[in-house]
């Protein structure tokens, strides 16, 4: 059911294994989460690398339906998991990711509308979530209105930026999903991300609206993020029943090489099942083949997170200088 994975060390059953479930028991088994919650109230996340300084990650393609907020939701939660506090920020008017955590729009009273005009900080609208070390700022409906709002506004490009940087809370991930569209709202996030998913759905025009994204991310890096990198682009929806799909990704492999993600999510049924339950398909179902894929996905971030930033320390000793092996 899951798609090949490239190196043998970090399969999602060792990772769950490993870092969520060391030991389960048929009452764990059907209660994920609980058993996330509790793994990740316990402190001890053997040499999880902590960025020194909050690392702010975008979901963006100006694509609808690509499997973005998913994406967010689910790459969030899983660094959540390992221990890792982590910030969402919906920043897309429809507010799926919002609901995806179970947070209505009856419960929505503040949101990433009030820091984009400086009214609040973000540790004022952040709410918990049901996932333990994982904090929302919601997308409330005066959202709709700020793309409009936001074209008179002075440094308009930097709104998120700020509220970002002014922030005094120290988290490690803040992951912002983007709406589809790459209007003023994903100019902001362009504007504050260290880097960029790109979660393309394995389809036949998979490709299509890549070259103006490419662009906008070069018109960023020029005029306000010098900084703005891409993480990776990852596949999603990946059906192996449809003849298509392998040509597909050879033709993204092709075209972004290296910058592809190893993991690929497959089109999973409890995927689109867990929005409906306001969960995390962690949560909703740990052992369905999204959310292993999901966790994958994560490691795999850490992997290529630790290759670009000095992490602050690791909550174990990682090296040991007096084990050198005698020949
Ligand atoms: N891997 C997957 N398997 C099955 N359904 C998925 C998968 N990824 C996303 N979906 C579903 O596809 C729809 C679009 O995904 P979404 O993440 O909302 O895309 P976007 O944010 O790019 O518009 C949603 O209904 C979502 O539940
Ligand atoms: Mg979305």
């Amino acid at each position: 059911m899951s798609p090949k994975n490239g190196h043998a060390d970090h399969s999602p059953e060792k990772f769950v294994a490993e870092k969520i479930a060391p030991e389960k028991t048929m009452a764990e088994k059907s209660a994920p989460e609980k058993h996330i919650r509790e793994k990740s109230h316990n402190q001890h996340h053997a040499s999880v690398q902590r960025p020194e300084k909050c690392r702010v990650l975008a979901v963006v393609n100006q694509k609808g339906g690509v499997g973005k907020t998913t994406t967010a939701v689910n790459l969030a939660t899983a660094l959540a998991a390992v221990g890792m506090r982590v910030l969402v920020i919906d920043l897309d008017p429809q507010g799926n990711l919002s609901t995806g955590f179970g947070i209505s729009r009856a419960a929505r009273s503040v949101g990433s509308y009030e820091i984009l005009f400086a009214e609040h900080r973000i540790e004022d609208v952040a709410v918990p979530t049901v996932v333990p070390g994982l904090s929302i700022v919601t997308a409330t409906a005066d959202l709709a209105g700020a793309e409009i709002q936001l074209v008179t506004e002075p440094r308009r490009e930097y709104r998120l930026a700020e509220a970002i940087a002014r922030s005094a809370v120290n988290y490690d991930y803040a992951i912002i999903d983007c709406p589809p569209s790459l209007n003023m709202l994903t100019l902001n996030a362009l504007t504050a991300a260290d880097s960029l998913i790109v979660p393309l759905q394995v389809e036949f025009y998979a490709l299509e609206g890549v070259s103006s994204l490419m662009q906008t991310v070069q018109l960023v890096r020029e005029r306000f993020n010098p900084r703005l990198a891409i993480m990776g682009v990852v596949l999603t929806m990946f059906d192996r029943r449809n003849s298509l799909s392998q040509a597909v990704t050879e033709d993204v492999r092709k075209f972004f090489g290296d910058q592809v993600f190893t993991t690929v999510i497959p089109r999973n049924v409890r995927i689109s099942e867990a929005p409906s339950h306001g969960k995390p398909v962690l949560l909703y179902d740990l052992k369905s083949s999204g959310a292993r894929a999901y966790m994958m996905l994560a490691s795999e971030v850490i992997k290529r997170e630790a290759l670009v930033v000095a992490p602050a320390y690791t909550d174990e000793a990682v090296h040991n200088p007096s084990t050198t092996k005698a020949a």
